[in-house]
């Protein structure tokens, strides 16, 4: 029933860009709702939205006529997806296809593996401030959690982390958000690198690399080729950012097939949805797309960030799509101003309540919102 639904859809060598192309009603309304298409940069009340690292490009237009044409098979299970999701990521990445597992967001990946490897007397190592979803996920299972602060440099606290490991005899997960959410900054992969090589194998390494294909930086690398030989290593990645598939979720893990194994009674059934795998199938074919989406959101920094240091504001160095910057006084009240003058930006990361998290967004948001900094430097707001 897979191979005739694999068929039916047209989803081989042409891929989805065939799927989209073929005569089917579906097909017609993507070429015809295309050019109307306007990705919402606004919040319903209002102000635009700059709180929640999203992509302001909106979707790719490959992976909106891919979704449009998808609509057709979405009555059915998604296994043809499923297997050209997987055919073609595997590619891009260069990993055999059972190193990788899908979720509904990226956030399910980190789910799954908080699950799946919960023990009693367990730690759960952590940077503070971090991405909140791993702590948030471990509520319900015995895990020690330690929170590790940051260095001065805003990195993780490698030597800190390794102690506390030394300290569980019990499997513990040791997260790594890289670059680190919500500071945009890198810790080194080489120190972590070093960590891997010497651990123990029933600590887990779960790598985040959300933002990977934005960062920038030459000494930055992915964990994916160290899964092969380290079943102890989890790269998560997510279609949520350069691909700007936020509210059509899907991320995925990549691990060695034993762990793909062990996790497998923690993931879902069915994975990608459909809507997801053709678009997100759509995207990594379009290259256009991805340079657009890396080059936007660099300009929209550089304006940001320009604009930052003449005013002569503390700004932690982002590899991401959002930046870390000092503000006077209470976060509250600035970002009561923000909001009053248009702009939805970043809520509070204790202990860094002095600092505010600014998301990209287009380059004439971001020129806009310098404006605004100037007017509120003028009433010494900041
Ligand atoms: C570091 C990090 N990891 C994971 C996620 C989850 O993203 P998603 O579930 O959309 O893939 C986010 C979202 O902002 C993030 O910042």
């Amino acid at each position: 029933m897979k191979r005739r639904a694999f068929l039916r859809t047209g989803l081989t060598g042409a891929g989805v860009a065939g799927l989209a192309a073929t005569p089917l009603a579906g097909a017609a309304t993507a070429r015809t709702l295309a050019p109307i298409f306007n990705p919402r940069r606004y919040d319903e009340n209002g102000p635009v939205r700059l709180s929640s690292n999203e992509n302001p490009l909106g979707l790719a237009p490959s992976a909106r006529e891919a979704i449009l044409g998808g609509l057709d098979e979405a009555n059915r299970y998604p296994g043809a997806i499923g297997a050209l999701l997987r055919e073609t990521l595997a590619t891009r990445l260069g990993v055999p296809q059972n190193q990788l597992f899908f979720g509904s967001g990226s956030t399910e990946i980190l789910r799954v593996a908080v699950a799946a490897w919960a023990a009693p007397g367990g730690k759960l190592i952590y940077a503070q401030p971090t991405f909140e979803d791993v702590p948030d996920y471990a509520q319900p299972f015995p895990y020690d959690h330690v929170k590790v602060p940051l260095t001065s440099d805003y990195q993780h606290d490698i030597g800190r982390m390794r102690e506390e490991a030394k300290k569980s005899s019990a499997p513990s997960i040791l997260y790594f958000c890289n670059p680190n959410n919500p500071t945009g900054t890198l810790t080194s992969c080489d120190d972590i690198e070093a960590w891997v090589k010497e651990e123990s194998e029933q600590h887990l390494f779960l790598i985040d690399e959300a933002y990977f294909e934005l960062a920038s930086d030459p000494g930055y690398r992915t964990f994916i080729p160290w899964v092969a030989d380290h079943p102890n290593v989890i790269a998560v990645r997510t279609f949520s950012k350069v691909y700007a598939m936020a509210g059509v979720r899907l991320g995925y893990g990549v691990a060695h097939p034993a762990t793909v194994q062990r996790l497998r009674p923690f993931t879902t059934q069915n994975q990608p949805n459909h809507l997801a795998g053709v678009a997100a199938v759509a995207s990594m074919n379009d290259g256009e797309f991805f340079n657009k989406s890396v080059h936007t959101n660099n300009e929209a920094k550089r304006i940001i960030t320009d604009t930052l240091s003449q005013l002569d504001i503390e700004v932690l160095p982002s590899q991401t799509n959002f930046i870390m910057h000092r503000i006077p006084g209470e976060l509250a009240d600035y970002n009561q101003r923000m909001f009053d003058a248009g702009f939805n930006v970043g809520r509070p990361f204790p202990p860094m309540t002095d600092w505010s998290r600014l998301s990209m967004g287009l380059p004439e948001d971001m020129s806009r919102l310098s404006e605004v900094m100037w007017d509120f430097r003028k009433k010494s707001w900041i």
